[in-house]
């Protein structure tokens, strides 16, 4: 009822708030078996976490995942397994001004206004510190997805304000640190990046996810449908406001002699569906965009409200994300690994018996 678990199968409850002593997730119905040990997190952790670059907020957490239940000598044993992290740099003495007022922008009055308290401590539960759990669980989720189906996920930030990539070479993705396709265009983006953070303003961004070697099949008709649950999962993620599937609102000035995606023996001649087909996987790479809005923390003054109706000046100090999108590659990957790790335990559950169904387009030759 209160939607701190994701997953119907696979089932994560995160809890923790930014400036908590902790933040953890308690992952319930993972496969029992698989490989996992502390190292295993820090890679995608590393990817998630600020103050690595001066592109991102300079809060620096250490990130290292306790192992707490659910892994014996190095594998999952199907019971709930525990991961905790303890928040080592939190600074709420750059809250202080922020719990009596509302940052235009941010979740402060929604949440002011729902429970009638907050945690004003870094954005307290609001905050995309919280995400952290979802990339932690989603290690393990990548892992069985990678093991069993030979499933990748694969983000990169496909626009930062105005600027396009020029061209999408994903083998570039990991070299740089705002996870852009187009090595020809980083230092644009850096000298972009600096100027911004000099004005003390923030910008949007998008991310586009795709998921290979996802098999046909996964996915429930009618209310568990693969790109409504995608669509609800990397909403979910804060500062998230628009998520396409496939072409998704490019659909809406295409022909449908133009969108249907042509099946030949040799596999579908196009995928303008984005891998989903009455909400279950066609065998296509799922292709997934997601919208991110600027930072609304800002050191810019903005006229706004506290907490007793009075019209005040807002400025937020702190350590903020210029581009929240910039960081948000691993969470969108996440969401979607945890997506598939559901989905594919519930295909399991029902028709695990169905085997393989002929004919079998291949999926993989046309992205
Ligand atoms: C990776 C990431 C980092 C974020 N960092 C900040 C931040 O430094 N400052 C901020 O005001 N908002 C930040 N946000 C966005 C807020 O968490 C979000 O805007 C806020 O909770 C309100 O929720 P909403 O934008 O989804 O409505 C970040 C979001 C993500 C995904």
């Amino acid at each position: 009822m209160s939607s701190n678990t994701f997953g119907k199968l696979f089932a994560v409850t995160t809890f923790g708030e930014s400036h908590g002593p902790a933040i953890g997730c308690v992952i319930d119905g993972c496969p029992p078996g698989i490989g996992i040990a502390p190292e295993d997190f820090r890679r995608d952790l590393e990817r998630r976490a600020t103050g690595r670059t001066r592109h991102t907020s300079q809060r620096r957490e250490a990130d290292e995942v306790e192992i707490l239940s659910g892994v014996y000598e190095g594998r999952t044993t199907g019971t709930p397994i525990g991961l905790l992290i303890r928040n080592t740099d939190p600074r709420s003495k750059d809250y202080a001004r922020i719990a009596e007022q509302f940052r235009p922008g941010h979740a402060d009055y929604a949440y002011w206004q729902k429970y009638g308290i907050r945690d004003p401590r870094g954005g307290g539960r609001s905050s995309a510190r919280e995400t952290t759990m979802r990339v932690a669980a989603a290690v393990i989720a990548k892992k069985w997805l990678a093991e069993k189906f030979g499933v990748r996920v694969q983000g990169y930030l496909s626009q930062l304000g105005g600027i396009v990539p020029r061209g999408i070479d994903l083998s570039v993705v990991e070299d740089n640190p705002f996870f852009w396709p187009d090595a020809q265009q980083v230092a644009e983006l850096e000298r972009y990046m600096d100027a911004l953070r000099k004005s003390g303003d923030s910008v949007g961004a998008r991310v586009d996810v795709v998921a290979t070697g996802v098999p046909p099949g996964w996915g429930e008709p009618v209310y568990g449908k693969l790109d409504g649950e995608l669509a609800a999962a990397l909403m979910s993620i804060n500062a998230v406001k628009g998520v396409e599937i496939g072409d998704g609102f490019a659909s809406v000035a295409q022909k449908g002699s133009e969108h249907r995606d042509r099946m030949t023996p040799q596999g579908f001649a196009s995928n303008h569906a984005g891998g989903v087909l009455g909400g279950i996987s066609t065998g296509q790479p799922l292709r997934c965009s997601v919208a991110f809005k600027p930072t609304s923390s800002l050191r810019l003054p903005v006229e706004g409200l506290d907490v007793h109706g009075n019209v005040v000046d807002v400025v937020t100090t702190g350590r903020h994300d210029p581009c929240v999108g910039i960081r948000a590659t691993p969470i969108c990957e996440a969401m979607v690994a945890l997506v598939l790790i559901d989905q594919a335990l519930r295909h399991r559950a029902q028709c695990g018996d169905v085997g393989t169904v002929a004919p079998r387009i291949p999926g993989q030759i046309h992205g």
